[in-house]
């Protein structure tokens, strides 16, 4: 229907919004795209900048995927519809409209569009983001891991999901592509802020 278009395009609008390099700005801080890892994230905004810039990035990002689903699931639309509006905001995180098209890995916007619809699912993802994070201190390896095990705890908690939560997991290991080469190499940087190491 034309409301879930107008969903799907309002998510991948919102989406463009790079809260990382906006912070920045803000903050008086060096672009992410071109500082740290050179990735438009809260991961890199922290090697950057520390915690306050680093969580409000985080927030506004899981916004950016937990907003337009919630108010498309308050509309009445269909699943399926809802989980392709989960991707078009991720696609939006990665894709942006008003910077390029050069966005970041859309970790945080993949989380925040998976709780008005699945919750539980949101909760285990972040425990394992977290086990993972705990115990290796790197942020891509328990983003790749919690995404790698994301579409078997759809198939399990909510398998009408599964098919869109499997597209997003495809996007993100994609995304992550230049991390999985420093990770195979023990190139990859640490969460640690920079001016620290
Ligand atoms: O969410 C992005 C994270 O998984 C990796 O970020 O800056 O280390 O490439 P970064």
């Amino acid at each position: 229907t034309a409301l879930t278009l107008l969903m799907i395009i309002t998510a991948y609008l919102l989406g463009s919004i790079s809260s990382a390099v906006l912070i920045c700005k803000l903050w008086g801080l060096p672009d992410p795209r071109r500082d740290g890892s050179g990735n438009p994230g809260a991961t890199n905004v922290y090697r950057i900048g520390g915690k306050l810039p680093a969580f409000l990035t985080l927030w506004f990002d899981v916004l950016k995927g937990m907003v337009p689903v919630w108010a498309s699931y308050f509309f009445g639309i269909e699943p399926f519809f809802l989980g392709l509006i989960a991707v078009a905001a991720c696609l939006g995180h990665i894709f942006p409209l008003y910077f390029n098209f050069r966005g970041g890995k859309a970790v945080a916007t993949a989380l925040g569009a998976m709780f008005p619809v699945a919750w539980e699912m949101a909760l285990l993802l972040i425990a394992t983001w977290l086990l993972v994070f705990r115990i290796s201190r790197v942020s891509s390896l328990a983003a790749l891991v919690t995404v790698s095990l994301a579409p078997f705890y759809a198939f399990w908690i909510k398998p009408q999901y599964t098919v869109p939560v499997i597209m997003i997991s495809v996007l993100i290991v994609w995304r992550h592509q230049a991390n999985i080469v420093r990770l195979g190499s023990g190139q990859e940087s640490s969460f640690r802020r920079r001016d620290q190491k």
